[in-house]
């Protein structure tokens, strides 16, 4: 019954295509400012922890979950829950686990997306002024603020990279995901090694005690009583970054895996994706952006600077540094090209909906996810304070990853059967899953979940997110904004991102039920399993 699907063409393609899909700007961007803001070696010690027991299991729960999804035809989060639930469910109640998986899938694509493109946009922006030297000279955080307000600086660079993506996805798994990954991730890996390379013999060229070493230090030096002291923050920070990092919690892993022969390896690939990552993360993420600013602005600036160390800090970095356009233009570059390649999963996870759920032609559903992600991503294009940005990320970037992660293992492990999902995970594997993995898998990761879950919500609801409380709002407008800014524009700012995300998470269930009455009616209506293969 499964229609023709377009398949991985090569071994390697895939491998590259799922690293590429993991590697990303949370590696390059995000990790250093988690890790310098939250205690540097304190941070690394609930990092490995969140890595053994969240993100190899989900990584291939999603991989296992994603090729079965494959194997009916389908690429999107909804119809593969459906499937998986009716395995202890009778299809009418498993079409509710299939609305949940559809809406949250939908809903963290395209929020995420409307927001991480647009940094992926800043990327292309300061290769372009690396090259020609446009913030040398100057105050880097005005420049940033300048750039933000720019509107057509900011329309110009983000529409760009979504023309460039639109035209990858346009193309197909195969024929376009596929060869562009092949050569973009080979750079990467390029670009990043000479840019270590370059930071660890940077020396001490500002204060004989300020050292690119020194930040080693800061991350290598397990330091547990910082984390005694802020346990709970850290942990959350900590697996929050893991699941972002792999991309798991995105239905985008799922997505990918679909591509795949239903013989096809999942077991040693998902753990292949996980250690490029790793590598691509703590190795050179991890000898990047913090050592470079301990040699060059100390270390103090260095763990302060926060979301802006790639964009405020480093920047003053490559002004003061010898060949400092080059290697400025590599940096931006690298988190161009480690952007790209997870946008398009993102992105094509959109158009496989719209290929497989309404059976719009590819190239057609290219342009109409082009055209909801513009829409989407514009209040954040304008709002020159972040806030919106902030908000969201706050959400999608955090909380669902964690959510949907928990519902693929109710989903993938519990309702498919424990033993139904070890058969599923070990064929044509090519490596035996210890079975003491198991008890992780289906315990350990979910209560994990649930901990962290339950902290978030205490965390926001004792900070007054949920009531947008006058303190809370205080402290938005002082911390975050980087233009000077009222509580009324940050209140508004706030309801259009929680007004969106509302909005999406109502088309995302819509869309998900209605596909799965439409392709499963008749055995809905019978609530009795037809379609099995
Ligand atoms: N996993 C992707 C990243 O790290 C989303 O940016």
């Amino acid at each position: 019954m499964a229609e023709q699907r377009d398949k991985w063409a090569t071994k390697l393609g895939l491998i590259l295509a799922m690293a590429g899909n993991a590697i990303g700007l949370g590696n390059f961007w995000r990790f250093p400012y988690q890790l310098a803001s939250n205690g540097g070696g304190a941070f690394m010690i609930p990092y490995f922890f969140a890595l053994f027991f969240l993100g190899i299991p989900v990584m291939w729960i999603e991989w296992t979950i994603g090729r079965y999804g494959g194997k009916y035809g389908h690429g999107t989060l909804g119809p593969m829950f459906y499937l998986m639930s009716r395995e202890s469910l009778k299809p009418k109640s498993a079409l509710w686990f299939g609305v949940l998986g559809g809406l949250l899938g939908f809903s963290v694509s395209s929020l995420l997306s409307s927001y991480y493109y647009q940094i992926i946009g800043w990327s292309a922006a300061y290769t372009w002024y690396s090259l020609t030297g446009a913030y040398f000279g100057q105050d880097t955080y005005k420049f940033f603020v300048g750039y933000i307000s720019n509107t057509s600086a900011v329309l110009f660079f983000w529409a760009l990279t979504m023309v460039l993506l639109g035209i990858a996805v346009g193309q197909g798994v195969s024929k376009g995901i596929e060869r562009w990954v092949k050569v973009m991730m080979p750079a990467l890996y390029v670009f990043a090694i000479i840019l270590v390379i370059r930071a660890l013999t940077l020396g001490s060229p500002v204060k004989p005690e300020w050292s690119a070493i020194g930040g080693l230090s800061y991350i290598w030096t397990p330091n547990f009583s910082a984390l005694s002291k802020n346990f709970f923050k850290i942990a959350l920070a900590a697996a929050g970054q893991i699941f972002f990092t792999l991309s798991l919690g995105m239905g985008i892993i799922h997505n990918y895996a679909s591509y795949l022969g239903p013989e096809d390896d999942v077991a040693l690939s998902g753990l292949a994706t996980v250690s490029l990552n790793e590598f691509a993360e703590v190795i050179l993420g991890g000898s990047l952006a913090i050592p470079i600013a301990f040699a060059y602005l100390g270390p103090e600036k260095a763990i302060k600077g926060g979301v802006g160390l790639a964009y405020m800090a480093l920047p003053n970095v490559f002004m003061h540094m010898p060949a400092g356009r080059i290697f400025g233009a590599f940096w931006f570059l690298l988190l161009w090209f480690a952007g790209f390649t997870s946008a398009i999963a993102t992105y094509n996870y959109l158009v496989a909906m719209l290929e497989e759920d309404i059976h719009i032609d590819r190239k057609k559903g290219t342009w109409m996810v082009f055209v909801w992600l513009f829409i989407l991503g514009l209040p954040i294009a304008l709002d020159k304070t972040l806030l919106v940005l902030t908000d969201m990320d706050m959400w999608v970037g955090s909380y669902f990853l964690v959510l949907l992660g928990f519902f693929d293992i109710v989903v993938g492990l519990w309702l498919f059967k424990p033993d139904n999902f070890w058969e599923e995970l070990h064929k044509g594997a090519f490596i035996n899953v210890p079975s003491w993995f198991k008890p992780i898998m289906l315990y350990i990761a979910p209560i994990y979940m649930l901990i962290l879950l339950a902290g978030n919500t205490w965390n926001y609801a004792k900070g007054g997110v949920f009531t947008l409380s006058p303190a809370y709002m205080q402290d938005l407008v002082k911390n975050q904004a980087l233009v000077s800014t009222t509580i009324g524009y940050a209140k508004h700012a706030v309801t259009v991102a929680r007004g969106m995300i509302f909005i999406v998470i109502i088309i995302g269930a819509i869309e998900a039920y209605m596909a799965i009455k439409k392709k499963y009616k008749e055995e809905l209506e019978k609530n009795e399993v037809i379609i099995k293969l």
